[in-house]
């Protein structure tokens, strides 16, 4: 089995990654590690923790950062819900947090697995940035980061920034230039695998172990929207992002030299993808330029089944 460490915030999408990369058997989730996001950290590690003892997933959960490194936290409880699950209370672990923190667990998973542990970061990277910091000789050890975060084109929380890393861009840039290989699902990318509002019904009417959790999440999300005959689309970035790790036919990669705006006046937060090599530095990310949504849909049928079965 794959060792892989999943670094989130629950969040809705987040939710949707967690059951994704727990319904895949060639996974050994070796860790849940939750930062502040989404919600405040109070909600994101309770619901990291609760998820997976809810799933039975078998896995440390370590808390991670409650603020960005540098910056004060910024939050988007109005996408989802004030408690980070669409206002679905999720039933009380019996479990307890891991005894170490998330950037700990990070490196001591890394040197257990000898440069085979892959990072999946679906929310903003401080965490993972303060692994980095830590540890100088983590990057020998972890063999990628994928993360969903960013865009080759234009943003979701402003202009020019995706959420994730808006939030904390000083941790995207220290992630960026880690000398790790990093994969990047931007939104660019994960908006060509939306779903519609009829998919999105269709896996909380069937009859799942998650039945409950995915009714809740699309009442809440929906409603939002105008209910059930909203005719837009749904986006779930993070699980999406998992989803590559599965199978990467999902999409397309293509190099860049990518670095973070922090400073710019309207392009705050930006990920500022140089393709054609302009600013003479090598690529150091595989930017997703295309995704495939029947792949996508496949691994999510794939999840409803497995739920069915578990
Ligand atoms: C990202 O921001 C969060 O709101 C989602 O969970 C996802 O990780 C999309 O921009
Ligand atoms: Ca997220």
């Amino acid at each position: 089995k794959r060792p892989i460490i999943l670094d989130c915030d629950p969040g809705v999408d987040d939710a949707y990654a967690i059951m994704l990369a727990h319904s895949n058997e060639g996974f050994d989730i070796r860790a849940i590690t939750p930062v502040a996001g989404n919600v405040e950290f109070k909600h994101t590690s309770r619901n990291a923790l609760d998820l997976a003892d809810m799933l039975g997933i078998d896995t440390r959960v370590a808390k991670g950062a409650d603020r960005p490194l540098i910056i004060e936290l910024q939050t988007a409880g109005e996408i989802h819900g004030g408690n980070g699950m669409a206002g679905y209370t999720l039933p009380m672990a019996k479990r307890e947090f891991d005894e170490m923190k998330a950037w700990d667990v990070i490196y001591e998973e890394a040197r257990k697995f000898k440069g085979e542990l892959e990072i999946v970061a679906v929310g903003p990277l401080t965490n993972v940035a303060i692994a980095i910091l830590k540890y100088g000789d983590l990057k020998d050890y972890v063999k990628r980061i994928v993360i969903m975060g960013g865009s080759a084109t234009v943003g979701n929380h402003s202009q020019y920034g995706e959420f994730n890393i808006w939030v904390d861009p000083h941790a995207a840039e220290i992630v960026f230039h880690s000398g790790i290989p990093v994969t990047m699902f931007g939104l660019n990318a994960t908006r060509q695998s939306a779903l519609t509002s009829e998919e999105m019904y269709a896996m909380s009417d069937m009859e799942t172990s998650v039945q409950d959790l995915l009714k809740g999440i699309n009442h809440y999300v929906f409603g939002l929207r105008g209910g059930k005959d909203w005719g837009g689309t749904i986006t779930l970035h993070d699980a999406i992002t998992v989803g590559y790790l599965i199978d990467e036919s999902l999409a397309e990669t293509r190099k860049a030299y990518v670095t973070c705006e922090m400073t710019g006046r309207n392009t705050y937060g930006q990920t500022v993808t140089d393709f054609k090599g302009l600013c003479g530095k090598e690529p150091n990310v595989d930017v997703a330029m295309v995704t495939h949504v029947e792949v996508f849909r496949n691994m999510l049928k794939g999840m409803l089944e497995f739920y069915k079965a578990n």
